[in-house]
């Protein structure tokens, strides 16, 4: 039976191959609906891009909720630098064949884990946290409507990638991830010390090329518009996929490492907003509030991504 899996997301190149990975994993994940936020570009750009995506890849039987477009406190910060100004590099997917639902995504999210009458949900965040965080302000209560909360984000040896000290999701929101990693939920946080062990080679990249369906050429030409930028910016050989990892994880959690920690958000500073302080040796004796994924098994899990857009 697939788990019921919501998708909280800002597409955002990685955020659609991540959205590819777990709709062609029907058997495991069924997707029950696509929130979107702002963050890598403004949510009504996100927004057109999941519908595009849905298109392209025949499935607009998924419904799509149009989320926050600013974060709680701080002021937006955007990565279209990294992601293009449509947020898809240089890549147009098909004309949207649906439209996003009148409900806004905060109140889908209320209304559906407030619903006892369905089974708890797995919520995917991989943009900012805005959309959950909003909900759990307005209506706590709906915590026993969320099975486990999969979130791509934070640092921890790898400092950051929007400051020194802070990785993008998190900077973003600072407050909202804060909320959410106090949720109280069972949390997973993927951060860039692991997503960054996941980069698309060249020879990952032909071979993601080489499955020659509409889905792969996407992800292709999408990571190819990353991969130049990212040589610019870290002169790597390919440019990470962060947000497909959470999706590898719940597929496949055993080619992943992780430890229970404590993780606390800078939300103050200036300088280091957004930083996650990622207790790791328990300096102290506080609780653990999340499962800190910083290893993963990269050949294993890029090919489990190249396996299941084949089915697309
Ligand atoms: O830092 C990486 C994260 O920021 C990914 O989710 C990417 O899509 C951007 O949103
Ligand atoms: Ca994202």
């Amino acid at each position: 039976m697939p788990r019921p899996v919501i998708i909280d997301c800002d597409p955002g190149i990685d955020d659609c191959v991540a959205l590819m990975v777990a709709l062609a994993s029907r058997n495991e994940l069924g997707v029950e609906a696509i929130c979107t936020v702002a963050g890598n570009v403004n949510v009504a750009t996100c927004t057109r891009n999941v519908l595009g995506l849905l298109a392209l890849l025949g499935r607009v039987d998924v419904p799509v909720y149009s989320g926050c477009e600013r974060p709680m406190s701080v002021n937006p910060v955007f990565a279209d630098h990294i992601h293009g100004e449509n947020g898809l590099g240089s890549v147009c997917f098909p004309a949207a064949q649906t439209s996003a639902a009148t409900e806004d995504a905060v109140d889908y999210l209320i209304r559906r884990l407030a619903d006892s009458g369905q089974p708890p949900a797995t919520l995917v965040i991989v943009g900012p946290s805005t959309n959950l965080a909003t909900a759990l302000q307005k209506a706590p209560d709906i915590t026993a409507g969320i099975e486990q909360i999969v979130l791509m984000g934070g640092a921890r040896r790898e400092g950051g990638n929007i400051t020194p000290s802070a990785e993008f999701n998190i900077y973003a929101d600072p407050h909202a991830a804060q909320t959410v990693f106090h949720g109280g939920r069972p949390l997973t946080v993927i951060g860039l010390d692991a997503t960054l062990q996941l980069r698309c080679s060249p020879d990952r990249m032909a071979a993601l090329r080489a499955i020659g369906n509409a889905a792969s050429k996407a992800a292709a030409d999408m990571m190819e518009h990353v991969n130049a930028i990212y040589g610019e910016i870290y002169g790597t050989a390919g440019a990470a996929m962060h947000d497909p990892c959470t999706i590898a994880w719940l597929l496949a959690p055993d080619l992943f490492h992780a430890r229970p920690v404590r993780i606390e958000v800078e939300t103050a500073s200036a300088l280091t907003r957004g930083h996650t302080a990622v207790d790791y040796h328990h300096t102290d004796d506080r609780p653990a509030n999340a499962n800190w994924v910083d290893g993963l098994e990269s050949d294993k899990v890029f090919a489990l991504l190249l396996e299941r857009i084949a089915r697309l």
